[in-house]
């Protein structure tokens, strides 16, 4: 089995709720969102883990935590060997360029004032890695690389003249011109059109096979993780419940939310390969305050007693495939 480029143990991001007038005089205590509520998961080198689950369960605030991007509250990030939770900038900087986000909304994520060509070199020269003529070249050769021809034409375009899946390409190209060994892509495809998604998610694969890259694939679709990822993490309400193979998670889920989950996309798991049929009503719940025991029992149809009470621990599944459920399904 191949080492973690990437390791989190028990990691926690709340975030403190703002407090009104009243509150505040009243002398209530603050409150927190518990946006991730202890997780631990790792990815190997060269492979893509998706991250998937309902809006708001924390899959953003996942990938930003482990960039250090924001800084978690508690529990540990350890990439390549070294424990990176408490390293000042200074300290960081070396890591910076190993770790690189793909962001969701590549329009918000590239300055309108900034040629395309200028926005790929940047990283380049902030990280000292260039002069201004050999980051041209290299930014010419990423633009070519990511399909976007004439490349030097592309280069003194600015994003407000590209499309929605061009830019995305841009986003990847800067990302990718430092070389980096882990990747977090958040939702990188959801906004594109359906006819653009493959060619985008084959992009990023033949980057993966390049560079051997590892990645934390953020995504609501589960469609796009069973075409890319190696493995898939299920989120709920700030924790991990289910984590395997992805093949293995799809046909033989063992926590009640990832197949209620699969089966709402009759696209992904034909229905026979499921026994069981399930259907999940009622929204999310509100992430200050979770249900007590496990955090889905108000929403599962087997729950009990124990649900209400207990958090469920991890069972090993099946090789490889953790779930934390006090009722896994079985067959
Ligand atoms: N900066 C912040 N301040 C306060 N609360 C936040 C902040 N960022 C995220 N949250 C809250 O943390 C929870 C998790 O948010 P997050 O963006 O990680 O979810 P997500 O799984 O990425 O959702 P989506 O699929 O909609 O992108 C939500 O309740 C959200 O409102
Ligand atoms: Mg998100």
């Amino acid at each position: 089995m191949n080492k973690a480029i990437l390791k989190v143990e028990n990691l926690k991001k709340y975030f403190p709720v703002k407090r009104g007038i009243i509150e505040t005089l009243r002398g209530e205590p603050q409150k927190f969102v518990k946006a991730i509520d202890g997780i631990s998961f790792e990815v190997r080198k060269g492979e893509t883990l998706a991250l998937i689950g309902e809006s708001g369960c924390g899959k953003t605030t996942t990938g930003r935590v482990v960039l250090r991007l924001i800084e978690p509250t508690d529990g540990k990030i350890i990439f390549d060997g070294t424990d990176i939770t408490m390293l000042n900038d200074e300290e960081l900087r070396p890591y910076r360029r190993r770790m690189q986000m793909v962001f969701q909304d590549p329009y918000a994520s590239l300055s309108p004032r900034m040629k395309i060509g200028e926005a790929i070199a940047h990283p380049l020269l902030i990280h000292g890695l260039a002069s201004k003529e050999e980051a041209k070249e290299l930014v010419l050769k990423m633009l070519k690389r990511v399909g976007l021809t004439p490349e030097d034409e592309f280069y003194d375009r600015y994003p407000h003249h590209l499309s929605g899946g061009q830019r995305q390409r841009v986003v990847i190209a800067r990302a990718m011109i430092l070389k980096p060994e882990f990747v977090v892509a958040d939702e990188a495809v959801s906004m594109i059109d359906v006819s653009m998604r493959a060619s985008i998610l084959q992009l990023l694969e033949s980057f993966k096979e390049e560079y051997n890259l590892s990645m934390l694939f953020i995504t609501h679709d589960i469609a796009v993780a069973k075409l890319i990822a190696d493995r898939i993490a299920v989120m709920y309400l700030g924790k991990i419940v289910e984590i395997g193979p992805t093949d293995e998670v799809l046909k033989n889920p063992g926590h009640p939310y990832t197949l209620a989950l699969i089966q709402a996309v009759p696209s992904v798991v034909k229905r026979k390969e499921h026994r069981k049929r399930i259907e999940i009503t009622g929204e999310v719940p509100n992430a200050v305050s979770p249900p007590g025991g496990c955090r889905f029992h108000p929403r599962c149809p087997f729950a009990d007693e124990r649900c209400r009470k207990m958090e469920p621990a991890y069972i090993e599944y099946e090789k490889g495939h953790f779930v934390a459920c006090h009722h896994p399904i079985r067959g």
